[in-house]
C-alpha cells in the first residue's frame, strides 16, 4: 500500500469510481471537487462502445476497451448492491447506420479493419436495420449490428457512484484544487482555494483540468469540447429505438443513446477551443439535422436540454493510469471519449497500484510513463475518425 489515506482530485466518473473502490478496500478517502459530478461525466452520452469507436492505429485502445466492456456487467452489479440503486447499465447493443455511398464505404472500412483483427461485426441492409429498429428512416441504406457495444445512463451511474462512495465512508468536499504539492521527492498535499491540505497519496482524476495540477502532467491532457442534446419522446410520436444508434450522415458522425422513459441523448460535436463550454447554434443545428435524417420521428420529440463538456484528450488517445512525478502521485485521466467505458478498469488498476500490485495487462498500455507521452500534447497524432469524430 502507498499510504492508508487517499486524496482524489475530481468527482467525475473516474474519481468517484476510484474513490468508492479504495474506500471499500479500507483506505480513508477524501474527494475534492468544486462541483461534483457536473463536468464531462454529466454531459456524456454514456456509450460503452470499444468496437464502434475503433480506429486503425488504436489497437491498444480497442483491446483496453474490450477488456473494459467485459468488466462492465459485474461492475454494475457490485455498484448497484453497494449503492442500493441501479448503476444504469443498458445491454441492448448498438447499430451503426450509414446514409450515402461514402458513408457506407466508411463503415465497410471499419468492418474490414475489425475483421482483420478477428472481430467480426454483422453487416445489415437498410431493410434489415429497420426490421430491428423501426424508428430508422428511409435514408438509412445499410449498417452494422454490434450487440456487444453497450451503454449506461451516465446520470444514474454518477448518482450510484456518489451513494456507494458515501456509504463506504468517502468524504466529498466541494473545493477547487489548484495544485498538487511535493517536497521534490514525494507528494505532501494539495493547494485548494481555501488553503493547503496535507495528503499521503494523491490521485489526479480532474479530467481536462488535470494537466494544470502538477508540472509532471503539463501538456499531457487537453480539453476536447463536445456538445450534446437531450430529447424526449412525446405521446403520439414514433417510439425511440431500443439500441444505441450511431450514424454517418454525409460524412458527419452522430449518435443517439436511449434513456429510460423515451429519452435520447444526441451527440456529439468535437472541437478544440480550450476551456469553452458554451453550446453553439451551429452545434445544435448540425446535431438536430443529422439526427433527424436517421430518426425522422424525433421532429415530434421535446428538446429538453443542450449542454457541452470537455473530454480529456491525451496525445495518443489512450488514458493515463498510474504513477507519474513524485512518489505518491497517481493519475487517472486522459480518457477522452471513453471515460464511462473505462471507469471500472481504471478503478481496478488504481486499486492494484494502491496495494502495490501490478495493473491488469490491457491497462498497462495506459502507463503514464509510456514513450508516446514524451513530446508535447498532440505530438503523437490525434487520429480523427469519420465515425467517431467531427
Ligand atoms: N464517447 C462519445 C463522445 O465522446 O462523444
Amino acid at each position: 500500500m502507498m499510504s492508508n489515506s487517499l486524496t482524489v482530485v475530481g468527482a467525475g466518473v473516474i474519481g468517484l469510481s476510484c474513490a468508492w473502490r479504495a474506500a471499500e478496500a479500507g483506505l480513508r478517502v477524501t474527494v475534492l471537487d468544486p462541483a461534483p459530478a457536473s463536468g464531462a461525466s454529466w454531459v456524456a452520452g454514456g456509450m460503452l462502445a470499444p468496437v464502434t469507436e475503433a480506429w486503425p492505429g488504436e489497437e491498444a485502445l480497442l483491446e483496453l476497451g474490450e477488456h473494459a466492456v467485459r468488466r462492465w456487467p459485474s461492475f454494475a452489479e457490485e455498484l448497484g448492491a453497494a449503492a442500493g440503486q441501479p448503476a444504469g447499465l443498458r445491454t441492448d447493443g448498438t447499430l451503426v447506420a450509414a446514409t450515402g455511398t461514402g458513408d457506407r464505404a466508411e463503415l465497410e472500412a471499419l468492418a474490414d479493419f475489425l475483421a482483420r483483427l478477428g472481430r467480426e461485426v454483422e453487416r445489415l441492409s437498410g431493410r434489415e436495420m429497420r426490421r430491428l429498429e423501426p424508428a430508422l428512416g428511409p435514408d438509412v441504406r445499410g449498417g452494422l449490428l454490434v450487440p456487444g457495444d453497450l451503454a449506461v445512463d451516465n446520470r444514474q451511474l454518477l448518482a450510484a457512484l456518489r451513494a456507494a462512495a458515501e456509504r463506504a465512508g468517502v468524504e466529498i468536499i466541494q473545493r477547487a484544487v489548484r495544485a498538487v504539492l511535493d517536497d521534490g521527492t514525494r507528494v505532501t498535499g494539495v493547494r485548494t482555494d481555501d488553503g493547503d491540505l496535507e495528503a499521503g497519496t494523491v490521485l489526479v482524476a480532474a479530467g481536462a483540468h488535470s494537466a494544470a495540477l502538477h508540472p509532471a502532467l503539463e501538456g499531457l491532457v487537453r480539453p476536447v469540447k463536445g456538445e450534446i442534446l437531450r430529447i424526449a419522446h412525446r405521446p403520439g410520436a414514433f417510439p425511440p429505438p431500443k439500441r444505441t444508434v450511431r450514424a454517418l450522415v454525409d460524412g458527419r458522425p452522430v449518435y443517439l443513446v436511449p434513456r429510460d422513459g423515451g429519452g435520447l441523448v444526441v451527440g456529439a460535436t468535437q472541437t478544440e477551443l480550450g476551456f469553452d463550454t458554451e453550446v453553439t447554434i451551429g452545434g445544435v443545428r448540425d446535431l438536430l439535422r443529422d439526427a433527424e435524417r436517421i430518426l425522422p420521428g424525433i421532429a415530434e420529440y421535446a428538446l429538453v436540454e443542450s449542454a457541452a463538456g470537455l473530454r480529456p484528450g491525451s496525445p495518443d488517445n489512450l488514458p493515463l493510469i498510474g504513477a507519474r512525478g513524485p512518489d505518491g502521485l497517481l493519475v487517472a485521466t486522459g480518457h477522452h471519449r471513453n471515460g464511462m467505458l473505462l471507469a471500472p478498469v481504471t478503478a481496478d488498476a488504481v486499486l492494484a497500484l494502491l496495494r502495490g500490485e501490478a495493473v491488469p495487462e490491457p491497462v498497462r498500455a495506459a502507463d503514464p510513463s509510456r514513450a508516446a507521452l514524451a513530446g508535447p500534447a498532440g505530438s503523437a497524432g490525434f487520429h480523427p475518425t469519420r465515425l467517431a469524430r467531427r
